[in-house]
């Protein structure tokens, strides 16, 4: 039997926000040294300044906010000026604490949703003339599995990741015709920087078990391989070690 070809990545140009750490920042260096470019979207600028400085020519760095639609077009627009154009949009910025309905400030509430809903659909809005121009191209959403089960203590934050997978729904309806895929990848806990100082703490138990930002990355760029006739529509990953 025939099989079906696996997308060879090199060549191609990716958009990735929340870049400047752990999750992002892993599928950067992944997708590069694939031999893909990368364009590169966070706040911190010192931060894109060194996985720039790090990766090379074949990256691009933009100081944006994902909770302002602006940032995102700048970003699309960086992409177009030095890559002519891009296959991917990598959507995995976002935010979290822990915390119950009364414990996080109207503000952290705020912020999160912002974040993580609004900051999932700007980059996706921005996108989506691009790839109905260049007909097709690869939407790859970092939510969470707690956006398919809930999670304590994290009832919002569950909440904004719900919103994604939905999104991601309603998007492969969407747009799935017009040759745009859509993936979601849902990982249990990963060791980053995610709710640092938000109920989370570098020495804290169970951190060290948790999968690594490299494991989701590679599940990234598998569902970029996959050939053109073929989706995977959520991609709910953890670690070995977590229960539950
Ligand atoms: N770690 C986990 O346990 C876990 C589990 C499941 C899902 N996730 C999801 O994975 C994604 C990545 O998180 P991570 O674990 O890699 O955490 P992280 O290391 O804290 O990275 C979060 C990234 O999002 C960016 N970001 C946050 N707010 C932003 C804003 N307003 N504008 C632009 N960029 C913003 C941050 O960049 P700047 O601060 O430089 O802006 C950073 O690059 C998130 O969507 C998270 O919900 C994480």
């Amino acid at each position: 039997m025939e099989g079906r070809p696996i997308s060879d990545l090199n060549g191609k140009v990716a958009v990735i926000t929340g870049a400047t750490s752990g999750i992002g920042a892993a599928t950067a260096r992944a997708l590069a040294d694939e031999g893909v470019s990368v364009v590169l979207g966070g706040r911190r600028q010192e931060r894109l300044d060194g996985l720039v400085a790090e990766i090379g020519a074949t990256s691009v760095g933009v100081a944006m906010d994902v909770r302002d639609p602006q940032g995102s077009h700048q970003l699309v627009a960086t992409a177009l000026d030095r890559f002519g154009g891009f296959d991917a949009l990598v959507a995995n910025a976002g935010i979290g604490a822990y915390g119950g309905i009364m414990d996080l400030s109207d503000e952290q509430l705020r912020d999160m949703m912002d974040t993580n809903v609004a900051g999932t659909v700007w980059p996706i809005r921005a996108s989506v003339p691009h790839f109905l121009q260049r007909g097709g191209g690869d939407i790859v959403i970092v939510a969470s599995v707690a956006g398919l089960r809930g999670a304590g203590d994290e009832a919002v934050y569950a909440a904004t990741k719900f919103a994604q997978v939905g999104l991601a729904g309603g998007l492969d309806r969407e747009l799935r015709a017009k040759g745009i895929r859509v993936s979601t990848i849902c990982p249990g806990g990963v060791a980053t920087e995610f709710a640092m100082g938000a109920g989370r703490f570098p020495d804290m138990p169970g951190l060290a078990e948790m999968l690594r930002p490299e494991d989701v990355a590679a599940a990234v760029l598998t569902v970029l391989r996959q050939p053109p006739s073929m989706r995977t529509l959520v991609w709910s990953m953890r670690s070995i070690h977590e229960s539950d």
